[in-house]
């Protein structure tokens, strides 16, 4: 460890820190562009300039490792002169189009030039420009704007050291010099809208979210991507009812910095309900109804099959639900009502991986294509394999009266009509469902739910780690989540209070439930920061864990794993 003094604050970092970390870590701020703490150090940009005792010139605060004693003067005449030099020479050429730019609200270049206090600009040359390269698409995701880059790199070194595709270089020199695909190749990779996260400007923005909202009318939820067992750690970002975009959240165990473009493209999927009333289907009729019919006529249905035979009821859970409301649907179906056959199934791959230095091997890979198996089966509901009810149902060799699926896409072969006929031969379908399919057009009673972004809750990932998600949007009226809608159910046999909240059912079941003992719902697996949730601005806040021991981390996560049921 070393002792480094910042402007007059006593820090100790560890001995491999730079002199811009361990500012970071004495509160003192010094603006920077290029670096980033998982890319290589190139002090390309100039802006973190600090003085240094004993050191002659003036120094690049990211390219020098502190040594313990160093005195730093990150804030004297000398240093903000250079950096405010630096801040005049990068705005020479930049078109200062924050106005009608989408990263305003979130542009370091911005933030520097109001902290830099420089309100005008001394240049009456025409700015740079760049025909051609300027609104231009370079890949499936992301659009390239030349005349706002400040030549940083960063998307440079992510796409050759994080993604390892190599696809951008700069190209031409000097005030030429630009960022751009090679030989006509598209920046298209896994991960590729990680570029635009680590561009510290606008010059490269997503497809999917420009133009559609100012950042500063966003409203941010810490929440999980449910599009993988990975379980990457994300901002849902929202307003108005309505999910804009999803941005990886810093998670060191688990996500990292990054998150994959399948993941992230999957936020607009939130948005919208195709029901808003529960719907009652009987003798080639469908109607609407109100939820109290709705759920009477489920437990009618489940009371009858139960009185000839518990297991001529098949309860269908999902590895998409939470932890709590795979508990709720164990303890109503198998505890309360004696159902035998109370299954989840989870398709597997396409696989996913995230780049990830805590983890062995240095990525974590996702195979299965929901985020909470584990979670479900600690809760008590079984894994469908073979011999399984759902298997039987599928050969043919079992027939329920009633099917209870609580979510209606929990697998892709939901879109398969011999899979759908399969499951209709089930005399009563009852379905949790928010999106039309195969399945809700076939269901006999429908009840509709919320998405992800409507409801809170936890799920447990590949690692075992229990990662809480928090609502972001309420769910349009009369939608319930999957949780309210078991509740208001359970309450029918008296087994649950329809009163209680996903904390309330966590409370219950975290002394059961392998992996939930002693956790505590306000920082169960939600780390990272509200206010910062962009990757550009979160490592900054979160610096103190980049401090961490590299092997406590690792420690963490293998314990983590082994008290929460660990692999499958
Ligand atoms: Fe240090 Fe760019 S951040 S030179």
């Amino acid at each position: 460890m070393a002792k480094v003094t910042v402007d007059g604050r006593t820090v100790e970092v560890p001995d491999t820190t730079n002199v811009l970390e361990a500012c970071r870590a004495a509160g003192v701020d010094v603006p920077h562009f290029c670096y980033h703490p998982r890319l290589s150090i190139v002090g390309q940009c100039r802006m973190c300039m600090v003085e240094i005792e004993g050191v002659p010139k003036i120094q690049a605060s990211c390219t020098v490792p502190v040594r313990d004693g160093m005195v730093v003067l990150a804030s004297s005449e000398k240093a903000l002169a250079a950096r405010n030099a630096t801040m005049e020479f990068l705005l020479i050429n930049h078109p200062l189009d924050c106005p009608i730019c989408d990263q305003a609200g979130e542009c370091k270049l911005q933030d520097n030039a109001v902290a830099a206090g420089l309100p005008v600009s001394r240049t009456v040359e025409p700015r740079r420009q760049f025909p051609g390269y300027d609104r231009t698409s370079i890949g499936p995701h992301v659009i390239a704007d030349m005349t706002r880059c400040i030549q940083c790199t960063r998307c440079i070194r992510f796409c050759s050291e994080i993604s390892g595709t190599g696809e951008l270089s700069l190209i031409e020199r000097g005030g030429h010099a630009f960022v751009w695909t090679h030989e006509g190749k598209e920046l298209d990779n896994a991960w590729s809208a990680c570029a635009a996260d680590v561009c510290p400007v606008g010059a490269l923005t997503t497809k999917e979210f420009r133009f559609r909202k100012r950042v500063w009318w966003l409203d941010k939820a810490r929440s999980v991507c449910d599009g993988c067992e990975i379980g990457c750690n994300v901002s849902i970002e929202h307003r108005d009812r309505v999910v804009y975009r999803f941005l990886p959240r810093v998670n060191l165990a688990v996500n990292d910095f990054w998150m994959c473009d399948y993941g992230r493209f999957r936020a607009e999927e939130l948005n919208g309900n195709d029901f808003t009333r529960p719907v009652l289907r009987k003798a080639g009729t469908t109607r609407e109804t109100h939820w109290g019919e709705a759920l009477d006529a489920v437990k009618a249905a489940v009371d009858a099959a139960v009185s000839k035979d518990p297991a001529s009821v098949l309860v269908l859970g999902s590895a998409r639900l939470s932890t709590e409301e795979s508990w709720l649907l164990a303890q109503l179906f198998k505890g309360t009502v004696g159902v035998p056959h109370v299954e989840f199934h989870a398709d597997l791959g396409p696989e996913r991986r995230i780049k990830n230095p805590a983890v062995p091997g240095g990525w974590l890979v996702g195979r299965e294509a929901a985020p909470n198996s584990r979670g479900a089966e600690a809760a008590g509901v079984a894994r469908a394999g073979k011999g399984s009810a759902l298997a039987r149902l599928l050969d043919g060799s079992y027939t329920p009266d009633v099917l209870y699926v609580a979510d209606a896409e929990f697998t892709s072969r939901v879109s398969d009509p011999e899979f759908i006929l399969a499951l209709c031969r089930a005399k009563t379908l009852v379905v949790h469902g928010r999106r039309t399919n195969l399945l809700t057009d076939a269901a006999d009673i429908l009840l509709p739910v919320a998405s992800l972004a409507g409801k809170e809750g936890t799920f447990v990932n590949v690692l075992g780690l229990v990662q809480r998600f928090q609502l972001a949007i309420v769910p349009p009226p009369i939608v319930r989540t999957d949780l309210e809608v078991l509740l208001h159910l359970g309450k029918r046999w008296n087994a649950f209070d329809p009163q209680w909240t996903a904390k309330a059912v966590f409370e219950r079941m975290k002394g059961t439930v392998p992996g939930y003992a002693g956790l505590e719902w306000d920082s169960a697996g939600l780390v990272g920061n509200d206010a910062s949730a962009s990757p550009t601005s979160a490592y900054d806040v979160l610096l103190e864990r980049r401090l961490a021991n590299p092997a406590e981390i690792l420690a963490a996560v293998a314990e983590a794993a082994g008290t929460a049921g660990g692999e499958k």
